[in-house]
């Protein structure tokens, strides 16, 4: 009886362990926030990949309001790899994260800016600046 006992803890232990190495693989706050923010973001890089069509300025103007929205909500939040790392140097990543994050908040109201001026060249060259810092932020703050 006792060694059945054992043996039915041991497994329930084993389950428990399972269960919170699977929930950490579960999307974090910002990744969440990151996804939401990609759908729009991929709809407006293409349609100015093959040239603006000032007809949809308001289709446009609307995705990057959807970006901004999520972009400030990612604010607060911090990257997964911070978390690995000792206090202070999670300390010094959060701040350099939080200030990459505050850039491509100012760049996509500078690229809102532009739409509503219809100054296409300009939401062209915001677009191009944000492409980088995206690139730039997933290489410095993205686990791998
Ligand atoms: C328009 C701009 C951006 C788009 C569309 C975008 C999109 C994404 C996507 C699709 C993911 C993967 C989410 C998942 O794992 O399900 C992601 C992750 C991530 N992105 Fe972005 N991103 C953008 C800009 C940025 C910027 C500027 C930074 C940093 C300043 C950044 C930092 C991160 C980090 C740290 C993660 C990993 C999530 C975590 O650590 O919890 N992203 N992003």
């Amino acid at each position: 009886m006792t060694h059945y006992f054992k043996t039915i803890m041991l497994l329930s232990l084993a389950c428990l362990t399972a269960g919170s190495t699977f929930a950490e693989d579960e999307d974090t706050p910002l990744a969440k926030e990151m996804s939401a923010m990609n759908t729009a973001y991929r709809s407006l890089s293409k349609a100015f990949r093959s040239g603006p069509n000032p007809d949809q300025r308001a289709e446009y103007i609307a995705q990057v309001e959807t970006i901004l929205e999520h972009a400030k909500a990612s604010v607060e939040l911090v990257p997964a790899l911070a978390d690995t790392l000792a206090p202070e140097q999670k300390n010094s990543m959060r701040a350099d994260y939080t200030a990459a994050m505050q850039k491509s908040i100012q760049t996509l109201e500078q690229l809102l800016a532009a739409l509503e001026a219809q100054d296409y060249a300009a939401a062209t060259e915001r677009l191009v600046q944000l492409k980088k810092q995206k690139s730039a932020g997933h290489q410095r703050f993205q686990e791998d």
